[in-house]
Protein backbone atom coordinates (compact mmCIF):
# COMPACT_ATOMS: atom_id res chain seq x y z
CA UNK A 1 0.00 0.00 0.00
CA UNK A 2 1.38 3.50 -0.82
CA UNK A 3 1.16 6.11 1.74
CA UNK A 4 -0.49 9.69 0.49
CA UNK A 5 2.20 12.37 0.69
CA UNK A 6 1.46 15.84 0.90
CA UNK A 7 4.45 18.23 0.11
CA UNK A 8 4.34 22.04 0.29
CA UNK A 9 6.71 23.59 -2.12
CA UNK A 10 7.28 27.19 -0.86
CA UNK A 11 9.09 28.19 -4.09
CA UNK A 12 10.80 31.47 -3.37
CA UNK A 13 8.16 32.85 -0.58
CA UNK A 14 8.84 33.30 3.23
CA UNK A 15 11.07 35.43 5.82
CA UNK A 16 11.93 34.56 9.37
CA UNK A 17 8.95 35.61 10.73
CA UNK A 18 6.27 34.01 8.68
CA UNK A 19 7.97 30.74 8.63
CA UNK A 20 7.56 30.87 12.28
CA UNK A 21 4.35 31.44 12.12
CA UNK A 22 3.58 28.93 9.44
CA UNK A 23 5.35 25.81 11.93
CA UNK A 24 3.55 27.02 14.92
CA UNK A 25 -0.11 27.03 12.95
CA UNK A 26 0.98 23.91 11.33
CA UNK A 27 1.79 22.33 15.17
CA UNK A 28 -0.79 23.10 16.64
CA UNK A 29 -3.19 21.78 13.56
CA UNK A 30 -1.49 18.40 13.48
CA UNK A 31 -1.10 18.47 17.64
CA UNK A 32 -4.48 16.47 17.73
CA UNK A 33 -3.34 13.68 15.12
CA UNK A 34 -3.51 13.47 11.58
CA UNK A 35 -5.13 10.56 9.59
CA UNK A 36 -2.91 7.24 9.72
CA UNK A 37 -0.63 6.02 6.72
CA UNK A 38 0.25 9.80 5.17
CA UNK A 39 3.20 11.30 5.08
CA UNK A 40 3.51 15.37 5.42
CA UNK A 41 6.75 17.65 3.85
CA UNK A 42 7.74 21.46 3.62
CA UNK A 43 10.42 22.35 1.20
CA UNK A 44 10.70 26.24 2.24
CA UNK A 45 13.57 28.06 0.49
CA UNK A 46 17.76 26.68 1.12
CA UNK A 47 18.12 29.57 3.68
CA UNK A 48 15.30 29.04 5.52
CA UNK A 49 16.02 24.80 5.98
CA UNK A 50 17.97 25.67 9.00
CA UNK A 51 14.96 27.63 10.81
CA UNK A 52 12.78 25.27 9.45
CA UNK A 53 14.73 22.29 10.69
CA UNK A 54 15.03 23.67 14.26
CA UNK A 55 11.26 24.37 14.74
CA UNK A 56 10.19 21.06 13.54
CA UNK A 57 12.41 19.51 16.04
CA UNK A 58 11.00 22.49 18.90
CA UNK A 59 7.71 21.45 17.89
CA UNK A 60 8.61 17.67 17.80
CA UNK A 61 6.61 17.58 14.58
CA UNK A 62 6.79 13.79 13.98
CA UNK A 63 4.54 13.84 11.33
CA UNK A 64 6.24 16.78 9.32
CA UNK A 65 9.73 16.19 7.53
CA UNK A 66 11.70 18.50 5.67
CA UNK A 67 12.85 19.09 2.40
CA UNK A 68 14.29 21.24 -0.10
CA UNK A 69 13.25 23.01 -3.87
CA UNK A 70 16.57 21.87 -5.86
CA UNK A 71 20.14 20.33 -5.37
CA UNK A 72 23.54 20.32 -7.33
CA UNK A 73 24.28 17.64 -10.18
CA UNK A 74 27.68 17.95 -8.63
CA UNK A 75 29.12 16.59 -5.04
CA UNK A 76 31.53 19.19 -4.24
CA UNK A 77 34.14 21.37 -5.66
CA UNK A 78 33.69 24.73 -7.67
CA UNK A 79 30.11 25.17 -8.12
CA UNK A 80 29.55 28.76 -7.22
CA UNK A 81 25.90 29.26 -5.83
CA UNK A 82 24.99 25.64 -5.75
CA UNK A 83 24.02 23.56 -3.14
CA UNK A 84 25.46 20.19 -2.59
CA UNK A 85 22.58 16.66 -1.59
CA UNK A 86 25.42 16.29 1.20
CA UNK A 87 24.64 19.48 2.95
CA UNK A 88 20.79 18.85 2.38
CA UNK A 89 21.38 15.91 4.11
CA UNK A 90 22.98 17.89 7.14
CA UNK A 91 20.54 20.09 7.40
CA UNK A 92 17.70 17.75 8.06
CA UNK A 93 16.45 17.53 4.52
CA UNK A 94 14.73 13.81 3.63
CA UNK A 95 13.12 14.56 0.86
CA UNK A 96 14.31 17.06 -2.63
CA UNK A 97 12.34 17.95 -5.50
CA UNK A 98 14.41 17.56 -8.85
CA UNK A 99 13.48 18.81 -12.39
CA UNK A 100 10.51 21.48 -11.00
CA UNK A 101 9.35 22.96 -14.45
CA UNK A 102 10.68 26.34 -13.17
CA UNK A 103 14.25 24.94 -12.89
CA UNK A 104 13.75 22.92 -16.38
CA UNK A 105 12.60 26.42 -17.99
CA UNK A 106 14.72 28.94 -15.90
CA UNK A 107 17.85 27.19 -15.39
CA UNK A 108 17.46 25.05 -18.76
CA UNK A 109 17.43 21.96 -16.94
CA UNK A 110 17.53 18.89 -18.84
CA UNK A 111 16.09 15.00 -18.49
CA UNK A 112 20.22 13.54 -17.69
CA UNK A 113 20.62 16.72 -15.43
CA UNK A 114 17.69 15.71 -13.33
CA UNK A 115 18.37 12.27 -13.38
CA UNK A 116 22.38 12.94 -11.93
CA UNK A 117 20.07 15.24 -9.41
CA UNK A 118 18.48 12.24 -8.64
CA UNK A 119 21.28 10.11 -7.95
CA UNK A 120 22.97 12.73 -6.19
CA UNK A 121 19.68 13.00 -4.32
CA UNK A 122 19.47 8.85 -3.64
CA UNK A 123 23.51 8.56 -3.26
CA UNK A 124 22.93 11.01 0.30
CA UNK A 125 20.00 8.48 1.47
CA UNK A 126 17.22 11.34 0.59
CA UNK A 127 14.12 10.60 -1.28
CA UNK A 128 14.05 12.73 -4.91
CA UNK A 129 10.86 13.65 -5.85
CA UNK A 130 11.04 13.89 -9.84
CA UNK A 131 8.66 16.41 -11.78
CA UNK A 132 7.45 15.47 -15.18
CA UNK A 133 4.90 17.65 -17.05
CA UNK A 134 3.76 18.79 -20.53
CA UNK A 135 3.00 22.58 -21.86
CA UNK A 136 -0.36 23.88 -22.63
CA UNK A 137 0.62 23.87 -26.54
CA UNK A 138 1.81 19.97 -25.86
CA UNK A 139 -1.36 18.71 -24.37
CA UNK A 140 -2.94 21.12 -27.32
CA UNK A 141 -1.36 19.20 -29.87
CA UNK A 142 -2.41 15.72 -28.54
CA UNK A 143 1.22 14.59 -27.05
CA UNK A 144 0.89 15.13 -23.72
CA UNK A 145 1.04 11.51 -22.80
CA UNK A 146 4.09 11.01 -25.26
CA UNK A 147 6.47 14.34 -23.73
CA UNK A 148 5.44 12.90 -20.17
CA UNK A 149 6.39 8.81 -20.67
CA UNK A 150 9.05 10.21 -22.57
CA UNK A 151 10.53 12.04 -19.35
CA UNK A 152 9.59 9.13 -17.19
CA UNK A 153 11.79 6.63 -19.80
CA UNK A 154 14.76 9.06 -19.61
CA UNK A 155 14.73 9.42 -15.73
CA UNK A 156 14.43 5.03 -15.76
CA UNK A 157 17.08 4.62 -18.18
CA UNK A 158 19.36 6.03 -15.60
CA UNK A 159 17.91 5.12 -12.71
CA UNK A 160 16.45 1.80 -13.18
CA UNK A 161 15.32 0.01 -10.20
CA UNK A 162 16.54 2.96 -8.04
CA UNK A 163 13.43 4.06 -9.26
CA UNK A 164 11.86 2.33 -6.87
CA UNK A 165 13.08 4.88 -4.15
CA UNK A 166 12.15 7.86 -5.86
CA UNK A 167 8.75 9.90 -5.88
CA UNK A 168 7.45 11.05 -9.26
CA UNK A 169 5.53 14.18 -9.36
CA UNK A 170 3.19 14.98 -12.53
CA UNK A 171 2.98 18.77 -12.71
CA UNK A 172 1.26 19.86 -16.00
CA UNK A 173 3.25 23.10 -16.66
CA UNK A 174 -0.20 25.07 -17.71
CA UNK A 175 -1.86 23.92 -14.15
CA UNK A 176 0.87 25.35 -12.31
CA UNK A 177 -0.19 28.82 -10.41
CA UNK A 178 -2.34 29.26 -12.81
CA UNK A 179 -5.65 28.37 -10.95
CA UNK A 180 -6.52 25.82 -14.02
CA UNK A 181 -6.72 22.44 -11.67
CA UNK A 182 -6.42 19.32 -14.38
CA UNK A 183 -9.55 17.69 -13.76
CA UNK A 184 -9.21 14.55 -11.44
CA UNK A 185 -9.66 12.04 -14.59
CA UNK A 186 -7.26 13.43 -17.13
CA UNK A 187 -4.58 13.27 -13.97
CA UNK A 188 -5.75 9.87 -13.31
CA UNK A 189 -5.36 8.81 -16.72
CA UNK A 190 -1.83 10.15 -16.42
CA UNK A 191 -0.63 8.62 -13.65
CA UNK A 192 -1.68 5.39 -15.11
CA UNK A 193 0.26 6.11 -18.19
CA UNK A 194 2.85 6.78 -15.62
CA UNK A 195 2.69 3.86 -14.09
CA UNK A 196 1.84 1.60 -17.25
CA UNK A 197 5.91 3.43 -18.62
CA UNK A 198 7.18 2.14 -15.40
CA UNK A 199 5.99 -1.40 -15.51
CA UNK A 200 7.39 -1.39 -18.78
CA UNK A 201 10.89 -1.62 -16.91
CA UNK A 202 9.81 -3.46 -13.97
CA UNK A 203 6.03 -4.25 -12.64
CA UNK A 204 7.25 -4.11 -8.90
CA UNK A 205 8.60 -0.94 -9.40
CA UNK A 206 5.89 0.37 -10.93
CA UNK A 207 3.40 -0.62 -8.24
CA UNK A 208 5.47 0.66 -5.52
CA UNK A 209 6.60 4.23 -6.87
CA UNK A 210 4.45 7.23 -4.89
CA UNK A 211 3.54 9.38 -8.19
CA UNK A 212 1.99 12.93 -6.66
CA UNK A 213 0.05 15.22 -8.29
CA UNK A 214 1.21 19.31 -8.71
CA UNK A 215 -0.89 22.35 -10.22
CA UNK A 216 -3.36 24.67 -8.26
CA UNK A 217 -3.81 22.07 -5.42
CA UNK A 218 -6.36 23.64 -3.10
CA UNK A 219 -8.51 22.23 -0.12
CA UNK A 220 -11.52 22.16 -2.41
CA UNK A 221 -10.01 19.87 -4.64
CA UNK A 222 -7.57 17.39 -2.81
CA UNK A 223 -10.52 14.95 -1.80
CA UNK A 224 -11.46 14.15 -4.94
CA UNK A 225 -7.82 13.98 -6.60
CA UNK A 226 -6.60 12.14 -4.11
CA UNK A 227 -9.29 9.63 -3.96
CA UNK A 228 -7.92 8.57 -7.78
CA UNK A 229 -6.49 5.02 -7.43
CA UNK A 230 -2.95 6.30 -8.99
CA UNK A 231 -2.77 9.64 -7.48
CA UNK A 232 -0.55 9.11 -4.28
CA UNK A 233 -0.66 12.92 -2.82
CA UNK A 234 0.30 16.34 -4.16
CA UNK A 235 2.84 18.46 -4.73
CA UNK A 236 1.62 21.94 -3.68
CA UNK A 237 2.56 25.42 -4.42
CA UNK A 238 0.55 28.94 -3.65
CA UNK A 239 -1.83 26.86 -1.08
CA UNK A 240 0.75 25.67 1.39
CA UNK A 241 2.13 28.82 1.91
CA UNK A 242 -1.09 29.40 3.73
CA UNK A 243 -0.90 26.94 6.62
CA UNK A 244 -4.57 26.41 7.30
CA UNK A 245 -5.15 25.49 3.62
CA UNK A 246 -1.47 23.20 4.03
CA UNK A 247 -3.40 21.98 7.06
CA UNK A 248 -6.65 21.06 4.92
CA UNK A 249 -5.12 19.29 1.83
CA UNK A 250 -2.79 17.11 4.42
CA UNK A 251 -6.43 15.95 5.99
CA UNK A 252 -8.33 15.53 2.53
P1 LIG B 1 0.76 25.75 -7.51
O1 LIG B 1 0.16 24.82 -6.46
O2 LIG B 1 0.97 27.14 -7.01
O3 LIG B 1 0.03 25.67 -8.80
O4 LIG B 1 2.24 25.19 -7.79
C1 LIG B 1 2.42 23.86 -8.09
C2 LIG B 1 3.88 23.57 -8.05
O5 LIG B 1 4.61 24.00 -8.91
C3 LIG B 1 4.40 22.80 -6.91
O6 LIG B 1 5.71 22.40 -7.12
Amino acid sequence: MRPLIVIGNWKMNGSLASNQDWVKTVARGMESGMPAGRKFVVCPPFPYLSQCAGMIKEHSLAFLSLGAQDVSAQSSGAYTGEVAASMLKEMGCSYVIVGHSECRLLHHEVDEVVAAKALEVLDNGMTPVICVGETADERNSGRAQEIVCGQVAKQVSVLQDRLADCLIAYEPVWAIGTGKVASAQVVQDMHRAIRLQLAEFDEDVASHVGILYGGSVKPDNAVELFAMPDIDGGLVGGASLNPQDFLAICQA
